[in-house]
């Protein structure tokens, strides 16, 4: 869709310890750490930063930033945000400074999650380079990677990314007894198979998980030999998921929530793309590991 967004840019976390997910990022994902004002910012392509961490303790998400491409896309997805209700501000000069973005207008999602539509490239001076070596994370064209939302009311979140942000659905995965379904939706707007997925369970805490695609399949297992290195939970050990085919594992963040590390997730044609439903979460794998 031209006149959707075309990338999830850039996301914030509010965590309890900077210290904690530097040394996480260095030594577990190995993406780049820059400690700056206050915050964290981390870098894992030629963007300036994709996930940003704030001292302010939620452990949870606090922002998503969408990035458009033109001043029309903007200015239509606002208008078929205002449409539904949806009170829109301007980023302030600060606020665009901050991000280093062109335009910046912010809402909020019917979650009361903070989300920001800019327009800007956003691009660092040098290269990615991984400070223990990974090869590389699979973002051009396909954005930061994806993050999973528990959604209190599943059918205003599907009226605010679908109908106003323009996502597209993916496919379904629905889980549990006949009388207990669970339906997960997952939703894109560029070829990375979903870029956020929704889960009906109004929990305390709207992130359930982070995913990072590697460009190398080896880099999935050094990381999951260096996150059982460094002690860190295995949320699910190494698996593949039916629908967009990722082949990775789970472990947690400092803050609880999962990071997803994974490879060879799926890209979906749009002119053939017919969205199924699936009955697993897994063709295989992804069982809780110990470490000990
Ligand atoms: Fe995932």
């Amino acid at each position: 869709m031209t006149d959707s967004i075309a990338e999830l840019g850039y996301i914030e976390v509010g965590v309890t310890s900077l210290d904690d997910w530097q040394q996480y990022a260095d030594n577990v994902l190995g993406v780049s750490s820059e400690a700056h004002e206050g915050v964290l910012n981390l870098s894992y392509d030629r963007t300036i930063w994709r996930i940003q961490a704030k001292p302010t303790g939620e452990d949870d998400i606090t922002c998503l930033g969408f990035r458009l491409t033109s001043e029309e896309a903007l200015q239509s997805v606002c208008h078929r945000l205002s449409a539904q209700g949806i009170n829109i501000s301007d980023g302030s000069e600060e606020e665009c400074a901050a991000r280093q973005v062109e335009q910046l207008k912010i809402c909020l999602d019917p979650d009361g999650l903070r989300v920001e539509l800019y327009i800007g490239e956003r691009l660092g001076t040098s290269a990615f380079k991984s400070p223990i070596g990974v090869g590389g994370f699979v973002t051009e064209g396909q954005g930061l990677g994806h993050v999973v939302l528990c959604a209190s009311d599943l059918e205003a979140a599907k009226q605010f990314y679908l109908d106003g942000l323009g996502f597209l659905l993916s496919d379904h995965i629905v889980v549990g007894p006949p009388d207990q379904q669970l339906e997960l939706t997952f939703l894109h707007c560029n070829p990375r198979h979903h870029t956020l997925a929704l889960l009906p369970i109004p929990l305390p805490k709207r992130l359930n998980h982070i995913m990072l695609q590697v460009a190398d399949m080896d880099d999935v297992g050094y990381g999951l030999d260096r996150a059982k290195t460094a002690g860190i939970k295995i949320s699910s050990g190494l698996g593949k998921h039916p629908n967009d085919e990722m082949f990775s594992f789970y472990m947690a963040t400092p803050s609880g929530f999962d990071i997803e590390y994974g490879w060879g997730g799926l890209e979906i044609d749009d002119s053939i793309w017919q969205p199924k439903t699936f009955n697993q979460t897994s063709i295989w794998g992804h069982q809780p590991e110990s470490t000990t």
